[in-house]
């Protein structure tokens, strides 16, 4: 069995259709969450998969923050894992750990509209072709080796259309990526 952990910080909808992903081999074993408040620890109870909550104001560094998640990464025997709406950076602890392990969804054609923000930036910025990536994590923000993409074309769709058609693919790509990546 391969056994995968989602970083995820807010509503969680990524979160849910990983863990409903039909799989053969792989068992998506833990949430972690950095927001006590997130929609995604109900979703988490919903499918009963243990949720470790942790709030980097509790630590001293992000050091210290890395190393006490890792601790449960360990003892949960988890080999990969995936960000989806995970709003921080990962940094060394973690990528040492999981070197080329950790992947990452982002709601845009990257390298296009890095950051927090990625479908209003190109929305506002007129973009015509919206699109969703995976990709490899790195020490950056939205950077590291592109996995996967998807593209589509609008006309004069509204914000919320182009969101709700942007999550829609997130939540197939994300599951196809995985089943890709990690399925034997
Ligand atoms: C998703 O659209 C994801 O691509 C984005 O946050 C959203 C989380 O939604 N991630 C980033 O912008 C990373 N830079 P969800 O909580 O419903 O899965």
């Amino acid at each position: 069995m391969v056994n995968l952990c989602v970083f995820a910080s807010g509503n969680g909808s990524n979160f849910e259709a990983i863990a409903n992903g039909q799989y053969r081999n792989i068992n998506v074993k833990l949430l972690v969450c950095d927001n006590p408040n997130a929609y995604v620890i109900k979703r988490a109870s919903k499918f009963n998969i243990p949720c470790l909550i942790v709030n980097m104001k509790d630590f001293s560094s992000k050091k210290a923050y890395e190393e006490y998640i890792l601790s449960h990464l360990l003892e949960y025997k988890i080999d990969y894992i995936c960000l989806a709406g995970y709003m921080k950076i990962i940094s060394n602890v973690l990528l040492k750990a999981y070197e080329n392990k950790i992947i990452n969804i982002h709601p845009s054609l990257l390298p296009s509209f890095k950051g927090a923000h990625g479908i209003l930036d190109a929305y506002n910025y007129g973009v015509k072709v919206f699109g969703v990536t995976v990709h490899y994590v790195d020490n950056g923000v939205d950077t590291g080796k592109i996995i996967d993409q998807e593209a589509f074309h609008i006309d004069d769709e509204t914000l919320e259309e182009v969101e709700e058609k942007i999550h829609d693919i997130e939540h197939k790509l994300y599951v196809k990526v995985i089943k890709k990546l990690w399925e034997v």
